[in-house]
């Protein structure tokens, strides 16, 4: 076993054992198990098909859904080392799964109905029958989940690895095209043969080399607590833009231009503020049907994305 991986398996057992996680252990969040994101309603913005993307998204989606758009060269960038190893979980079931038992192995909150959580996620049989294909895609995320599943109740590793901001089957199939049944059993045979790069670290602070024509930075702007940040983030990702380069910057929930901002809000959503900050680029807002988190008051919200060119 490779030193990354024993690293790796070792900080996840001992989240599973509800030890105290020291910064050694890594200071990350919990992995998204699907996107929280309309995807879809922005994803054609971006030229994909035989271009390169950059994106955070430890629930792989940002990578699958780019992957069915005829995106070729990927580099998944998280602060989560599990991400790579979820990712291969992910596209194993895919391959080997129809849609409803893919479902029922990855889907935990609010799943089949709302308010009955599935105690059959990551169920043992279900993951016997994808081994195999993950062996063959990737041999350390197969050691990864079948030590985690050897050693734990599966629905303690979902519940200590996962968080349980996952939103219900409608909206994501919204979100995800690739959750559409046609598109789905045409992807699998893409997914087979497209290697992502996966690097993990802090995109502060890692070091890239390679150039990009699509770098997408999903909601990590909201989480940022000062304008010299935002600022040091467009500056650092939109220096690894090839020319005519595109960058989400950040995606913004229940925003148009027209949104008055409220001082409780995160200072992303302060876009007169921001313009002014980022003057050095061509930034716009992309408009589109927006994420509904209060499905049992339905409105129609609108989202956006912050995008980013290079002058
Ligand atoms: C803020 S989260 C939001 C997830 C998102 N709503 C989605 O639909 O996937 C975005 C992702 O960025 C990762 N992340 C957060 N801060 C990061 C950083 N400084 N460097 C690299 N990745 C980071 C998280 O692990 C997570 O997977």
């Amino acid at each position: 076993m490779n030193d990354e991986l024993a690293r790796n398996l070792n900080n996840a057992l001992l989240r599973c054992s509800n030890y105290y996680v020291d910064e050694k252990c890594g200071r990350f969040n919990k992995m998204y198990p699907f996107t929280t994101e309309n995807i879809s309603g922005y994803i054609d913005y971006f030229p994909l098909k035989d271009h390169s993307l950059l994106t955070v998204g430890s629930s792989g989606d940002q990578v699958i859904n780019a992957i069915d758009k005829g995106c070729t060269d990927i580099t998944l960038l998280d602060i989560n080392p599990y991400s790579r190893y979820y990712y291969y979980l992910k596209v194993a079931s895919l391959i080997i799964m129809n849609i409803d038992d893919f479902r029922l192995f990855l889907r935990f909150v609010d799943y089949p109905k709302k308010f009955q959580d599935n105690y059959n996620v990551f169920n043992k049989e279900l993951f016997n029958k994808v081994t195999n294909e993950l062996k063959f895609l990737d041999n350390d995320s197969y050691i990864f989940w079948n030590k985690l599943f050897s050693n734990f109740d599966p629905l303690l590793v979902r519940e200590e690895l996962f968080s349980k901001d996952e939103s219900d089957d409608k909206s994501l199939n919204l979100f995800n095209s690739y959750l559409n049944s046609t598109n789905y059993k045409e992807l699998k045979d893409k997914l087979e043969y497209i290697k992502p790069k996966f690097i993990t670290g802090d995109l502060f602070l890692t070091e890239i080399k390679q150039k990009y024509d699509n770098i997408w930075l999903s909601s990590i702007g909201p989480f940022l607590r000062s304008f010299e940040k935002i600022k040091e983030m467009t500056d650092k990702m939109a220096s690894l833009l090839n020319d005519n380069g595109l960058l989400l910057i950040s995606y913004l929930y229940a925003t148009t231009k027209v949104t008055p901002y409220e001082s409780d809000y995160s200072l992303i959503y302060d876009l007169e503020k921001i313009y002014a900050l980022l003057s050095d680029y061509q930034v716009e807002l992309k408009t589109f049907l927006g994420v509904n988190f209060n499905s049992w008051n339905p409105k129609i919200i609108q989202d956006s994305i912050l995008l980013c060119r290079k002058k």
